[in-house]
């Protein structure tokens, strides 16, 4: 860092910055350093029951089993592959498992965790949605543990916050205590967005974070598979979209297959797959591979050889994006797919003398949003035809696009009071809408920042009861210009895991110490589970981070 740089960065910590010494500051928060009286649980359940009775696990005996009323058996591969992974999780992986040790007289056992299914519909095969019911019931009671849930989707999270009440003893043998939890989600879109573009991020470090995900309950993967540097989505309509755009056209792709493969690894752990191809700005990377799609700049009377956004004058535009979005609408199966649609430079747009003409002769004057929306308009109509929903960044909503009732309008400018209003404005238009201002983790300062992403509340805006119902839930952003594969994890764990508790948990747990707590002991046991979740503060963890 150099001095000026380490100066701004001080600045935006609300540092002084005099001479440009680096002044190491104590953290301001002092955290009392005793335990939550919820252990470890994260995010915090709707409601908790403890007890102070002990009972062993031993992982010679233990079995997570299917309850006998379970309308989910052992064909349920999702669960078996669930059950499996909690197993390995509890009892660390360990190769051997000796008996218990360290039994006092009096200590019970528990002998198996039964999985009950009550609906008649399991899920088992079906893919996530922002209906799906995600609650669990789960009791733990002397020598069985009942997890009951509707869904797979509740027992999917039952059996994350089974495993986190799972703790050792001082001779190291697994305890939990008789316990009874009640959960729920406060929002039904919770979600993380990776970006692919600014870098190409390998399939493994997506799948850890998928993985990573479901250990914090979110439930959507934003994937804003390309942009302007890159292309890296492998279509099988126009294969030279990757050739020509991607980084490397056999190694910085993602092919059929690893996409396939990421939607399920998703589905496993009740993850939705919500791709997002951004047009018409954002989009240099297609032009490449795609001629004529993109508006030719005009340096006075002649092209440039540049290109801005997506031609919206010309027919070719829209059959390539009907084709295109065919193909999208065929290989991602969540019913929405989110379109973009912010930041878009009118500089090119400006300069074409075709563009003017059609302005003129559509009656736009010299509003280059009406030109937008007409593009916006049409390939809206073109998606809706695919019969997908759509997700939108707010500026389309902003240049008073006509939209279809459901779309969801996805607010990411301004500052506090700034994103408050648009919050109240989307809603009191009766949009569903979802936040992700505050939580722009790619934005990184020094100290716990993750306190400000904790405090955040989608709902904390001006408006009727009605209107906060139509906050379906958030994101956490990670924009790729600074990250990748190297780096993208610990930046993101486990200050996302802040966005988790917020979106997940009732609005009424706030308590920042209490949080600190266990967000401490949560960051731990991700490292434990090889997720390299960067520290908060000084501290150590029992089973440190070794590296792969
Ligand atoms: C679990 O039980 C132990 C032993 O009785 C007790 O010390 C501990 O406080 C209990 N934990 C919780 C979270 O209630
Ligand atoms: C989920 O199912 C439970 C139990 O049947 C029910 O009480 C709850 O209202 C459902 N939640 C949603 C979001 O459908
Ligand atoms: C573009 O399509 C419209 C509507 O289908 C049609 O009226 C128009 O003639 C077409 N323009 C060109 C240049 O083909």
């Amino acid at each position: 860092m150099t001095a000026s740089l380490q100066c701004l960065a001080l600045l935006l910590s609300f540092y002084s910055c005099q001479g440009l010494q680096f002044n190491y500051i104590e953290e301001e928060t002092e955290f009392l350093n005793i335990n939550s009286k919820y252990g470890s649980l994260w995010p915090l359940p709707q409601k908790v029951n403890f007890s102070d009775v002990s009972l062993k696990l031993s992982g010679v005996s233990f079995r997570i089993v299917d309850a006998k009323e379970s309308s989910a058996g052992a064909s349920c591969g999702l669960l078996q592959n669930a059950y499996r992974r909690y197993f390995d999780y509890i009892f660390g992986g360990a190769k051997k498992q000796w008996p218990v040790k360290g039994r006092r007289t009096g200590d019970s056992e528990l002998q198996e965790l039964q999985v009950w299914i009550t609906a008649p519909e399991s899920d088992c095969d079906s893919y996530p949605t922002v209906f799906s019911n995600e609650s669990y019931e789960l009791t733990v009671a002397q020598s069985v543990a009942v997890l009951k849930a509707p869904k797979v989707w509740g027992a999917l999270h039952g059996l994350e916050t089974f495993s986190q009440l799972v703790y050792k003893d001082e001779f190291g043998s697994r305890n939990i205590n008789v316990t009874t939890v009640s959960d729920f989600p406060r929002f039904a879109h919770r979600g993380i967005l990776l970006d692919t573009s600014r870098h190409f991020l390998p399939l493994k470090v997506i799948l850890a974070n998928l993985e990573t995900m479901a250990m914090n309950k979110f439930n959507v993967f934003h994937w804003h598979i390309v942009d302007d540097p890159s292309f890296p989505y492998l279509s099988k309509t126009f294969p030279q979209l990757s050739q020509k755009g991607a980084y490397h056209p056999y190694t910085h792709v993602y092919t059929p297959a690893d996409v396939k493969m990421i939607i399920e690894f998703a589905r496993l752990r009740g993850i939705r797959v919500i791709p997002e191809f951004d047009t018409p700005g954002h989009t240099r990377s297609w032009g490449r591979g795609q001629p004529d799609l993109l508006t030719p700049c005009y340096s006075g009377s002649s092209p440039s050889g540049t290109f801005g956004p997506v031609n919206p004058i010309v027919n070719t535009t829209y059959d390539f994006m009907a084709q295109f979005f065919k193909e999208i609408s065929s290989v991602f199966p969540d019913a929405y797919v989110h379109l973009g649609g912010d930041e878009v430079d009118f500089t090119c747009w400006k300069s074409n003398p075709d563009i003017q003409a059609f302005m003129k002769q559509q009656g736009f004057g010299g509003d280059f949003t009406k030109l937008e929306s007409f593009y916006i308009q049409r390939l809206l109509d073109i998606v809706g035809q695919t019969n997908k929903g759509y997700m939108i960044w707010q500026e389309v909503f902003d240049n008073g696009v006509k939209l279809k009732p459901d779309t969801i309008i996805h607010v990411w400018k301004g500052n506090r009071q700034q994103y408050q209003n648009e919050m109240a404005q989307v809603t009191s238009a009766g949009y569903h809408t979802l936040l992700s201002t505050p939580w722009y983790l790619n934005y990184i300062t020094y100290g716990q920042d993750w306190q400000s992403h904790y405090k955040a509340d989608p709902q904390d805006f001006k408006g009727t009861d009605k209107q906060k119902e139509l906050v379906i839930g958030g994101e956490a952003c990670l924009w790729g210009e600074y990250v990748d594969g190297t780096n993208l994890t610990p930046r993101l764990w486990p200050r996302a895991s802040a966005v988790a508790e917020r979106l997940w948990s009732d609005k009424d747990v706030t308590n920042i110490n209490d949080a600190y707590n266990r967000l401490s002991l949560h960051r731990c046991r991700m490292v434990e589970r090889g997720i390299p979740a960067e520290p908060l503060f000084t501290s150590y963890c029992p089973h440190e981070y070794k590296g792969i």
